[in-house]
């Protein structure tokens, strides 16, 4: 492990510019630089680096980051294969954590695996070039198959030679081990101690990391008499975890984030074609079903996946497997299906890369159509068996957080099913309560399902820009004095109601800097944050102070004048987030207390409606000096409860 000082030397001494500088053109705009987007394609430049701040931020497709985080997102490495390009760059001597003996030979032990399987790459593509067997079996297979010379060479395909132990036998020859043989699973050992080949008379496909290491195989036979397995995998090793690595990913990356969108098939030989016709921006799961680590390594390139699935059965399930799992992760799903008798690979070599794309373009459904049209497809007129349908659609809809685009699925689904909106709502509010219960949660009084249409008491998406100022004023402004006693850190710990946090990234980031002021008494600004490796933290702040400082200069330009910014009156910024916050706790908190109100006179119970009237009285108080302080009117109360207690009244037999 690298240590922490040489981690701060090296971010100390990396000039974001200058690192930049090496990939993209960048020019001097008032006190940035601004170079069009790598990760985007874009026209004109919206890519700004601010070198005072020491992070990048494109306004086109939102990527942000610190000089770290720009070669791990451009160049797709890992953390410290990004320290160490960098250290590289400045001549920082690395020094690192002197590991345990035992994590020393891990290291190293991992190294010898990963030299292995690149040798063993190189020698499968040379026997599948050179070798007389390679040539006429496996060579003149893939050619048959249409694969061109640089298909080929850029997914480094090869034959793995028929015989017991030849792959084998040339490995040991060269001085690899038995042990590195078996942990790549290259090799196996059988109960009498032979050593054999695991792959024998196949092709291979080799299968890559996200940085381009060969990880492992997959070999498919090419007699077709069905005795053998049609594709023999790599096994499970300490280099290849088949849940978390995508095949293709690694030729892929590139073109995912420039057309920001990510094509997802079944097999091998669907990522080539489709590659071979220019449309490089597709992966396949390969071997097993997908999974949330698969997406969460599309997701660090788009944040749109497209399933490509053939016509059949199989291939309609699989998808409708996916989907959940896709949104979950937060990408936007879009699904294509094949005609009944292609796949993606035989669909490529009929078609080339526009009128793929048309046909995209004309049969892509989002997830609600899709969903609704499989599923409604053979149920006929069975009613019941219609609203289950409708039950496991909305069961999808309920993944999506953004309440934007989740009012839109409902539109659309109210549009395929004829029922009406309020329904849906109903049964996503149901789901949600069902999730919470089987999450052993007490059910919470939820205000984003509410239906858009009735008056909303207040809006979530505003609360989560209220938690965003808040951590924003917090990051930048903690360690200044609020009075003379406190810090602004401390001033808002001490403030700030317990709040159900809309804002994940938020809570997160406030957590840590609570924690860290509670047990260190310290205060962790936004340094601390933007060279985080928590790449998700990073991008978040660094978007979030980007953005604003653009905010600023707009309302600057805008009127002509200087005004104040958050940055001269950030003491009465932190007051007005925080009075909004606690209003929306208070907003939260009315209906709940109204339900008491109504049990106890339900219930005839004197001494709790005293006790809820009071705290009910106290709440409004509060809101109402908290609205004056803000200068806002106040929001109309949910008064149904009180409905409520009238016909509850007038219904009860005494
Ligand atoms: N697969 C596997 N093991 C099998 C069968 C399939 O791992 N026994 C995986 C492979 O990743 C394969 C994918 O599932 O690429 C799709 O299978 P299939 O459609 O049978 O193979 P193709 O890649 O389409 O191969 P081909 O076109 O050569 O038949
Ligand atoms: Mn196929």
């Amino acid at each position: 492990m690298i240590t922490r000082d040489t981690i701060d030397k090296i971010l100390q001494t990396a000039n974001i510019y200058e690192v930049i500088s090496d990939f993209i053109q960048l020019k001097k705009r008032g006190v940035n630089y601004l170079g069009n987007c790598p990760f985007h394609h874009e026209k004109s430049p919206s890519f700004t680096v601010s070198p005072v701040k020491e992070i990048y931020k494109c306004f086109g497709c939102g990527k942000s980051g610190n000089a770290v985080g720009f070669v791990m997102e451009h160049e797709g490495m890992s953390y410290p294969e990004a320290l160490k390009y960098l250290a590289a760059k400045y001549h920082i001597e690395i020094e690192e954590v002197r590991n345990t003996p035992e994590q020393e030979q891990q290291k190293t032990e991992k190294d010898s695996l990963y030299i292995l399987l690149a040798a063993a790459q190189k020698h499968f593509a040379e026997v599948l070039h050179n070798d007389e067997e390679g040539k006429t079996i496996g060579l003149s297979y893939f050619k048959e198959r249409g694969l061109s010379a640089k298909s080929i060479e850029d997914f480094g395909l090869g034959w793995a030679q028929q015989g017991k132990d030849t792959f084998t036998q040339w490995a040991l020859k060269n001085g690899f081990l038995k042990e590195q043989l078996t942990k790549t699973g290259l090799s196996f050992e059988t109960d009498d101690g032979h050593l054999l080949d695991r792959f024998r008379e196949r092709i291979l496909f080799p299968i890559h990391s996200v940085s381009g290491k060969v990880v492992g195989f997959g070999g498919r036979t090419l007699k077709t008499t069905g005795k053998e397995a049609k594709y023999i995998n790599s096994p499970e090793t300490d280099v290849y975890q088949k849940s978390k690595i995508l095949y293709g990913i690694s030729q892929a990356k590139k073109a995912i984030r420039i057309k920001d969108e990510c094509i997802l098939v079944e097999g091998y030989m669907d990522v080539i074609s489709m590659y071979q016709r220019g449309v490089e921006n597709v992966v396949a799961s390969s071997g097993t079903s997908l999974t949330e680590d698969q997406l969460k390594l599309v997701k660090r390139f788009t944040d749109n996946i497209i399933f490509l699935f053939d016509g059949d059965d199989a291939g309609q399930k699989a998808a409708l497997r996916g989907i959940d799992l896709a949104l979950e992760q937060g990408l936007n799903v879009r699904l294509v299906t094949l005609p009944a008798d292609k796949d993606p690979d035989s669909f490529a070599r009929e078609f080339d890369a526009e009128e793929i794309q048309e046909y995209f373009n004309k049969n892509a459904k989002d997830f609600v159509r899709f969903k609704a049209d499989a599923l409604l497809k053979d149920i006929g007129s069975d009613i019941i068996r219609r609203s289950e349908v409708i039950r496991e659609v909305m069961q999808s809809v309920e993944k999506i957080t953004d309440p934007v685009a989740r009012s839109l699925f409902v539109r659309e689904a109210e549009k395929i099913f004829g029922v009406d909106e309020k329904f849906l709502y109903e049964e996503l509010q149901r789901i949600s309560v069902k999730k919470f219960k089987d999450e052993n949660k007490p059910a919470e009084i939820n205000v984003t399902f509410t239906q858009p249409p009735q008056p909303k008491p207040i809006n979530v998406a505003d609360v989560s820009i209220q938690e965003k100022q808040l951590i924003k004023d917090i990051i930048l402004y903690g360690s200044k004095n609020y009075n003379e006693e406190e810090t602004i850190t401390k001033y808002i710990l001490s403030q700030l109601p317990e709040l159900e946090w809309v804002d994940k990234i938020c809570e997160k980031i406030f957590n840590e800097i609570k924690q860290v002021s509670d047990d260190k008494n310290e205060v962790l600004d936004f340094t601390h944050f933007v060279n985080t490796e928590d790449t998700e933290m990073q991008f978040f702040v660094t978007t979030l102070v980007m953005e604003s400082q653009q905010l600023d200069k707009g309302w600057d330009d805008f009127l002509g004048r200087h005004v104040d910014t958050p940055e001269d009156n950030f003491i009465t910024d932190v007051e007005n987030v925080l009075n909004y916050l606690k209003l929306h706790k208070i907003i939260i908190m009315l209906p709940e207390v109204g339900n008491n109100i109504l049990k106890a006179v339900q219930e005839n119970n004197e001494e709790d409606l005293l006790h809820w009237q009071e705290i009910k009285m106290d709440l409004n108080r509060t809101k109402i000096e908290i609205c004056k302080t803000l200068g806002i009117s106040i929001i109309p109360e949910d008064n149904s409860w009180k409905k409520k207690i009238i016909e509850a009244q007038s219904s009860s037999p005494d």
